[in-house]
């Protein structure tokens, strides 16, 4: 095998932004929404979208390139989690997600500036939230937080648990989840309080006001509602330092029954930290958006589970490359 480098590598990451701009910009123009909809020729999307021939030709060039998109025949056709994720007005459609960290870009792009002049808070981006940015914000999560709870309603059997605490809980997708496939389980998402306004409204949508109820309160402070059985944590993991995860972690082992468990969700880093690449940009994010937070080890996870006393912890992947899953339980 041959020891000879080139700098193809590089080149490719000093120009990834382009990437994400022809995403961004396919989303805009609804590229994929018109493919789906059978305007699958660059004549038709010309039609479809109002932009020049010569602007079309570029960007199915891109997409097709990128493997967004492919041929079928003569005919253009979305690549199957193209056509799955990115179809305006399909059941699965995430284009919110895809398009929630868009505003974050001209940050990523001050990181110099940002770490040679340093300005952040606990909370970061969360100290300015109002229920309109909530609101907002959870159209986003929402489009990929329902399918993560499903997930995990698939995984862990809560069949025996009667009342579930989801900190940092959002739109509430694990918790409604978890109340309509366990018949007999409860749950309170606690979770900023202009969010869970926002989180009401998902939990009225889905018509279980009855079995999950509200908490507006920071997670970093303050002892959490108890008794409960099973404790969950997703998907904000990055946005707090060891000290802080470390605490939350604690106060929920106490807000536990005795036999009950915990399960922190969110993007881990392998322990020798040389991935996933997600996850340390998770981390970075934080930088962009002023937090003290940072990308966690799944090794520090466990020890955070098992300083506050949890047995029997593990971290195991729950979505392979992207999220892991960090599990005890109280003794
Ligand atoms: C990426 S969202 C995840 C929402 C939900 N767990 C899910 O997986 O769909 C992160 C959530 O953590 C909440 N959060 C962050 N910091 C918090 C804090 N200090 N106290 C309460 N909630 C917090 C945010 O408001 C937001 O709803």
């Amino acid at each position: 095998m041959s020891n000879r480098t080139d700098t193809t590598r590089l080149q490719d990451m000093a120009r990834a932004y382009t990437t994400s701009a022809v995403l961004y910009t396919a989303l805009d123009v609804g590229l994929f929404t018109h493919i789906s909809n059978g305007h699958n020729t660059e004549a038709a999307l010309t039609q479809e979208t109002g932009l020049r021939p010569v602007d079309v030709d570029r960007l199915v060039s891109c997409a097709l390139s990128l493997d967004l998109l492919d041929w079928d025949g003569d005919q253009l056709c979305n690549a199957a989690d193209v056509e799955t994720y990115l179809v305006e007005g399909k059941s699965r459609y995430a284009g919110p997600w895809m398009m929630f960290t868009r505003p974050d870009v001209s940050g990523w792009f001050q990181m110099t500036e940002k770490m040679r002049h340093p300005d952040s808070t606990t909370l970061g981006m969360y100290d300015e939230l109002t229920v309109e940015s909530a609101r907002k914000y959870h159209q986003a999560t929402a489009s990929i937080g329902f399918g993560a709870a499903r997930r995990f309603v698939r995984t862990v059997d809560l069949s025996d648990r009667r009342h579930l605490l989801d900190l940092g809980g959002g739109s509430g997708a694990y918790s409604i989840t978890a109340v309509e496939t366990f018949e007999g389980l409860k749950a309170t998402v606690l979770d900023l309080p202009p969010v869970v306004i926002a989180t009401e409204e998902y939990i009225a949508d889905a018509g279980v006001g009855d079995r999950v109820t509200t908490v507006g309160a920071d997670f970093t402070q303050g002892e959490f509602p108890s008794p409960v059985d099973v404790v969950v944590m997703a998907s904000n993991l990055p946005i707090y330092n060891s000290e802080v995860i470390g605490a939350v972690v604690a106060r929920a082992f106490r807000a536990l029954e005795s036999g009950g468990e915990m399960h922190l969700i969110g993007e881990m880093l392998d322990d020798d930290r040389k991935g996933p690449v997600d996850a340390a940009m998770w981390g970075m994010n934080e930088l962009v958006c002023g937090s003290e937070g940072r990308a966690h080890t799944r090794g520090e996870c466990e020890e955070y589970f098992r300083s506050a006393g949890f047995v029997d912890v593990e971290v195991t992947d729950f979505v392979s490359g992207t999220l892991a899953r960090c599990f005890g339980r109280k003794p």
